[in-house]
C-alpha cells in the first residue's frame, strides 16, 4: 500500500481533526503517502484533493471541525457517483480510501468496497448511533456543550421558576439527550427510542410542584419532536408556560474533549494498522477500551441500544 486518502463526510464532529491527524501520521510513519479528499464524497466526484504532510496536520488536533471540510453529498447515493468516484481515486494513485463520518457515510464507504476499492470506516458524528463503537468520535464533546448550556439555563430557570424544554440533536437517536439528561440532572427527558406520553409528563410536572419543586427542566431529542411542539402541547392540555431552547449546531462544534481527541488519535492511528493488516470493508471502534474491527455493515444493521439503567436513573433521580 503506497498511497492512501482520507475524507470526512456527512454532519461534522468534534475530534474529526484528530483523526486527520493520526491517519496522516501513522500511514506517513509506515512509508505511505497521503492524500486529503475534501467535502466528502462531493469532494471526490469533483477532484478537489490536497497532499497531507506531517506538518500540514500540525496545529489541529485541537481544532473543531474538520480541515478537510464536509458535505452530504447526493451524486454519491447512485451508482454513478460511486462509479465515478472510483475513477477519481485511481486518476490519483490512491490504493484505499479512509472515511470518517457517520452511517450514511458507511453506506458511500461499503458500496466503493463492492466494487472492488479498499475502505476503512471511522465512525465520527455526535449523535453515537453507530454499532460497533462504544463511542463515536464528537459525541462526548457535544454531551459536555450540552451540559454547559443546560447549566445556564437551570441558573435562570431557577431563578424564575420556569418550566424549560432543551432540544437536542441526536437525529432519530436520544444517546445524546440521555447523557445530557442524566449529566445535568433534568428532570424528564423525551427520547425517541421510548413511547412518549403527554399526561404521564403533566403528571409528574403537577406532582414535583405540589412537593415544592419550582423550576424543571425537559430535554428533548429532536427526534421525538421539536420543543415548539412540546411546549404547545403542554399548554393547552396542562396549562404550563414553558419556555424554549434549541441548542442546534453549536452541538457539533469547539475543540474535542480529551476523550474524543484521544478516541480520535485512536482509531484514526487504527484504521491505518487495519490497512496494513490487509482489512478492507471495516470500521475501526473501541469496545470496552480496545481498539477492534468490524464489518461496515454492522454501523447500520445492528441497532445500538440506549442503557437501561441510564434510562431507569433518571427516572428516579429525577422525582
Ligand atoms: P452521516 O455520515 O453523518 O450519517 P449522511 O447520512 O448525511 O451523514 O451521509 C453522508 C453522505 O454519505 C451522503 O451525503 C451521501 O453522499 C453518502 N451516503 C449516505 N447514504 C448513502 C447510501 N445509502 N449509499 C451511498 N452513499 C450514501
Ligand atoms: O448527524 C449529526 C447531526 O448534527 C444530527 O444530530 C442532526 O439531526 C443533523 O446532523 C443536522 O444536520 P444539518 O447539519 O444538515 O442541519
Amino acid at each position: 500500500m503506497k498511497r492512501i486518502g482520507v475524507l470526512t463526510s456527512g454532519g461534522d464532529a468534534p475530534g474529526m481533526n484528530a483523526a486527520i491527524r493520526a491517519v496522516t501520521r501513522t500511514a506517513i510513519y509506515n512509508d505511505m503517502e497521503v492524500i486529503g479528499i475534501c467535502r466528502g464524497y462531493e469532494g471526490l466526484i469533483e477532484g478537489d484533493v490536497v497532499p497531507l504532510s506531517v506538518s500540514s496536520v500540525g496545529g489541529i488536533i485541537h481544532r473543531g471541525g474538520t480541515i478537510l471540510r464536509t458535505a452530504r453529498c447526493p451524486r454519491f447515493v447512485k451508482p454513478e457517483g460511486v462509479r465515478e468516484g472510483l475513477r477519481r481515486l485511481k486518476d490519483y494513485d490512491i490504493d484505499a480510501l479512509i472515511v470518517v463520518g457517520g452511517d450514511g457515510s458507511f453506506h458511500g464507504a461499503y458500496d466503493l468496497c463492492k466494487l472492488g476499492f479498499p475502505v476503512i470506516g471511522i465512525p465520527g458524528t455526535i449523535d453515537n448511533d453507530m454499532a460497533g463503537t462504544d463511542c463515536t468520535i464528537g459525541f462526548d464533546t457535544a454531551c459536555n456543550t450540552a451540559l454547559q448550556c443546560i447549566e445556564k439555563l437551570r441558573d435562570t430557570a431557577s431563578s424564575h421558576e420556569r418550566l424549560f424544554l432543551v432540544e437536542v440533536m441526536g437525529r432519530g437517536a436520544g444517546f445524546l439527550a440521555l447523557e445530557a439528561a442524566v449529566a445535568a440532572g433534568a428532570e424528564y427527558v423525551l427520547l425517541p427510542e421510548v413511547p412518549f406520553e403527554l399526561e404521564t409528563l403533566c403528571k409528574k410536572l403537577r406532582y414535583a410542584h405540589d412537593r415544592g419543586k419550582t423550576h424543571s427542566l425537559i430535554i428533548v431529542a429532536e427526534g421525538v419532536m421539536p420543543a415548539s411542539e412540546l411546549a404547545v402541547q403542554l399548554k393547552d392540555t396542562g396549562g404550563y408556560d414553558a419556555r424554549i431552547t434549541v441548542l442546534g449546531h453549536i452541538q457539533r462544534g469547539g475543540s474535542p474533549s480529551s476523550f474524543d481527541a484521544v478516541l480520535a488519535s485512536r482509531l484514526g492511528g487504527g484504521a491505518v494498522e487495519a490497512l496494513k493488516r490487509g482489512e478492507s470493508g471495516v470500521m475501526v471502534g473501541r469496545i470496552h477500551g480496545n481498539i477492534v474491527t468490524s464489518p461496515l455493515q454492522v454501523a447500520w444493521e445492528e441497532k445500538k441500544s440506549l442503557d437501561a439503567d441510564m434510562m431507569s436513573l433518571i427516572e428516579t433521580l429525577g422525582i
